[in-house]
């Protein structure tokens, strides 16, 4: 890594942008006042790269990255790295909460291997945010630790590993090589031999469980499982046998139990009750029928008979007509008379209410002229006192020349009620009439309809029966009508008794067909066994044929039925001593049967219910051999981890590993530094060690070793300079990411008091540095002795509040 060009603006004191051109620039120094802003300098390169500085003693925290009055802050440094150029930039702000946080953190590469990384250019970006700082140190193949140990000797540090006590300096080197790790891998290493050591004995103990699966049981597993498949082979030839004996058995046992249902059959066989009684009532009611058919003939000739009779004889409504004609015109002729007078005397009466009505009409009239005479006397008397001598008369007109003297003066309401009188009189006799017209009208309709009807009946009757004879052929026929109503009476009973005997006839006729079907029922069945035909005709001979050969045949099958049994229990005793055998082989090889079922069933499943067990208790010993080896396969890798990772653990037991290898380090660090002093001294100084404490070997005197504590200020620099450089050589190559070009090393102050002959060797030996190797030596000096021996120098100042740096021009 050698720095191109690096700018900060905010970065700690550099409030101000501030930029510094290591272009072409070798060796160089940083010149300034204490507390000008040197090692800030330093601290931005390592910021820009590492986002973090030594001198903060935290990697977490970056608050010291911004001055307190500053809210926000840039670091950028440009640096080329074997043939690229890359930029890497921060950014700090502070938050208003008041924390400061790391922004936009990149490292990219130019495309440009000369630019300066301006926003115009083009890069690529290889990482950003929290992932800079791994890819910083995998490209530069040193983290933050080595980076300030072997780059960027912080000031105040670079002394420290060349006068430190043995035991800080191993824990120096343990850290930097990052030895802490063994001493863990030691635990581990012992954890994990527990663990194994456990989960071995876990598995000798499940092992334990399977000290059944041995090669002698599985042996004896297979020769069980031959041993019934020989054993199944025998019941397998043994069971035909065995079945002949069965159906032997079963046929003798039926033809006991055919044997016995026949004769009981037989036995069952007897007359239905009854019979004797249905033959009789049979015989009974043939008789009745007879009888009853008989009166039934006569009945109906009795009623043929009474109804011609009946035909012949006159009807009944004209015999009844004339009757009734006969008795009407006797009333009516009797009627006669009285209507006669009766008519005649309203007549009379009638014809007197005529005239006196005619009288009371002339002498209202006369009234009515006599008021009218009188009412005109009235008015002449009333115009006499308007009548004048010589004056026109105002009735008739003419000249009135005497007026006549005063009449009398008529009597006008004597008129008047005469009048009245006369026309009520009127009025009454005129109802009168009316009334007497009426009654007269009435007895005449009367009459008339008498006479009418009295002619009309005499005419209807002049040639009919006369009233006797009309009522003696009625009294005839009213005799004939009760002799048929008798006749028949007669027939509907006679029909009645036909048809009870024809019902009771039917209803004895089924029960005879019941008898037969009682006899058929208990015959067909039989007809199979021998049973007779029955005898059509007779009911009584066909049962009885029937029952005594029934009772003959049930003898016969009795008979038989001793031998049956006979030969039933020999064949059994057969049977049962070849299941004896059978059951014999099968218990003598342990194959168990179910109770209560015939051996022929379940001899096979038997032996084949075994054979399957003893196949599967082979096949669990072979299962449970491989779980067994299994184990013990297991048991055995874990014993091994275990013995692997004890011996590890005690390898690497404290810290032994660690001191071994950095006392192999140090060997070596030791003797590349030594080289570097010799050089350095100009062949005066080597640099060994004792156990850890450095010693210098002094050419000057002799090869005298001496502690390094003796050597002097510029000695002293010498040495720590080697060591440094030793360091800076041998880090990298213990670092997991490889070798990394380590191209520029920084000195922060570190010179001691330097008087002239220190100041004049520390002078010589950067001298010697710089152009000895081919690599960027920077060194951080307030000391204007040392930097005026510097070719380029950089002067950094404070003022006004910020640092600022500039190129002094020699
Ligand atoms: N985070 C910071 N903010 C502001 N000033 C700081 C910060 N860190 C250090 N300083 C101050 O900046 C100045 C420069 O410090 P430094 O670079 O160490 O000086 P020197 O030139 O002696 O190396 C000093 O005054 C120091 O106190
Ligand atoms: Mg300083």
């Amino acid at each position: 890594m050698r720095p191109v060009l690096l700018e900060m603006d905010g970065f700690a004191s550099f409030r101000e942008p501030a930029a510094v051109d290591f272009r072409e620039v070798d060796y160089f120094a940083l010149v300034g006042p204490t507390g000008s802003g040197k090692s800030t300098v330093i601290d931005a390169i390592t910021f820009a790269l590492y986002g973090s500085v030594p001198r903060w003693n935290n990697r977490r925290t970056v608050a010291n990255a911004l001055a307190p009055t500053t809210d926000r802050g840039t670091v950028r440094l440009v640096f080329d790295l074997a043939e690229h150029r890359y930029v890497a930039a921060r950014e700090l702000r502070r938050a208003a909460a008041g924390g400061v946080g790391v922004k936009n953190a990149r490292l990219e590469r130019l495309a440009d291997p000369d630019a300066l990384g301006t926003p115009d250019d083009i890069t690529e970006v290889l990482a950003s945010d929290s992932e800079v700082t791994p890819a910083v140190e995998k490209l530069l193949g040193l983290p933050f630790e080595h980076f300030i140990t072997c780059v960027v000797l912080p000031q105040g540090d670079f002394a420290e590993f060349l006068h430190a006590q043995p035991a800080r300096r191993q824990e120096i080197l343990v850290k930097l090589m990052g030895l802490e790790i063994y001493p863990r891998i030691a635990q581990a290493a012992n954890t994990e031999a527990e663990r194994a050591r456990q989960r071995a004995e876990l598995l000798a103990q499940q092992l334990e469980e399977f000290t059944d699966a041995t090669e002698c049981a599985e042996q004896a597993a297979q020769d069980r499982v031959a041993t019934l498949e020989e054993v199944a082979e025998r019941v397998r030839a043994a069971l035909p046998e065995l079945a002949e004996h069965g159906a032997a058995v079963t046929e003798a046992r039926q033809a006991c139990e055919t044997l016995t249902a026949e004769r009981d059959r037989l036995r069952a066989v007897a007359v239905s009750a009854g019979l004797e009684e249905l033959g009789k009532r049979e015989y009974d009611i043939k008789a009745a029928d007879e009888a009853a058919d008989e009166e039934l003939a006569a009945a109906e000739a009795a009623d043929t008979a009474a109804r011609e009779q009946l035909a012949a004889a006159p009807p009944r409504a004209p015999l009844e007509q004339a009757r009734r004609d006969h008795m009407e015109l006797d009333t009516l002729e009797r009627r006669l008379p009285a209507t006669q007078a009766l008519q005649r005397h309203r007549a009379r009466a009638l014809s007197d209410v005529t005239a006196a009505e005619e009288e009371a009409e002339r002498l209202a009239l006369q009234a009515r002229r006599t008021q009218e005479v009188t009412a005109r006397s009235h008015l002449a008397a009333a115009l006499r006192p308007h009548l004048r001598d010589g004056a026109a008369c105002p009735v008739c007109g003419q000249r009135v020349t005497t007026i006549p003297g005063p009449p009398a003066a008529p009597d006008l309401d004597r008129a008047e009620q005469a009048r009245v009188q006369a026309d009520r009189e009127v009025e009454r006799l005129r109802e009168a009439w009316t009334k007497a017209s009426r009654a007269e009208q009435q007895a005449t309709g009367e009459l008339n309809a008498l006479t009418g009807r009295i002619a009309a009946l005499r005419s209807v009757l002049a040639d009919a029966l006369t009233r006797e004879q009309a009522t003696a052929a009625l009294a005839r026929r009213e005799q004939l009508e009760r002799a048929a109503d008798e006749a028949d009476a007669r027939l509907r009973r006679a029909r009645a008794a036909r048809a009870s005997t024809e019902q009771a006839t039917t209803s004895v006729r089924q029960e005879v067909q019941a008898a037969w079907s009682a006899l058929e029922h208990v015959r067909d069945p039989l007809v199979t066994l021998g049973a007779p035909v029955p005898d059509r005709d007779d009911l009584t001979a066909a049962w009885t044929a029937l029952v005594s050969w029934a009772a003959a045949a049930a003898t016969t099958r009795e008979t038989a039925l001793s031998g049956a049994y006979e030969r039933l229990a020999r064949v059994r005793g057969e049977l049962t001593a070849a299941e004896g055998r059978l059951a014999g082989v099968l218990a003598t090889h342990e194959v168990t049967l179910p109770a209560g079922r015939p051996l022929t069933e379940t001899a096979e499943p038997a032996v084949a219910a075994a054979l399957e067990g003893a196949r599967q208790e082979a096949r669990r010993l072979i299962e449970r051999r491989k779980q067994a080896a299994k184990l013990d396969m297991q048991r055995q890798h874990k014993e091994q981890t275990h013995q692997v990772a004890k011996t590890l653990g005690h390898l690497l037991r404290a810290d032994g590993f660690p001191r071994w290898l950095v006392a192999t380090t140090l060997d070596t660090l030791v003797a590349e530094a030594s080289g570097t002093l010799a050089e350095l001294s100009g062949g005066q100084f080597e640099l060994t060690h004792d156990d850890g404490s450095f010693l210098v070997v002094d050419h000057a005197d002799a090869d005298s070793r001496r502690p390094v504590r003796t050597l002097s200020g510029g000695e002293s620099f010498q040495a720590s300079l080697a060591l440094a450089l030793a360091l800076s050589a041998q880090l990298p190559a213990m670092a997991a990411a490889g070798a990394a070009q380590l191209e520029s090393i920084f000195l922060d102050e570190g010179f001691g008091a330097l008087d002239e002959a220190t100041l004049e060797t520390v002078a010589a030996t950067l001298e010697e540095l710089a152009t000895r190797r081919d690599q960027v030596v920077g060194i951080v000096t307030h000391i204007d002795a040392l930097a005026e021996r510097v070719p380029i120098r950089f002067a950094v100042r404070r003022g006004q509040g910020t640092s600022s740096i500039q190129r002094e021009t020699p």
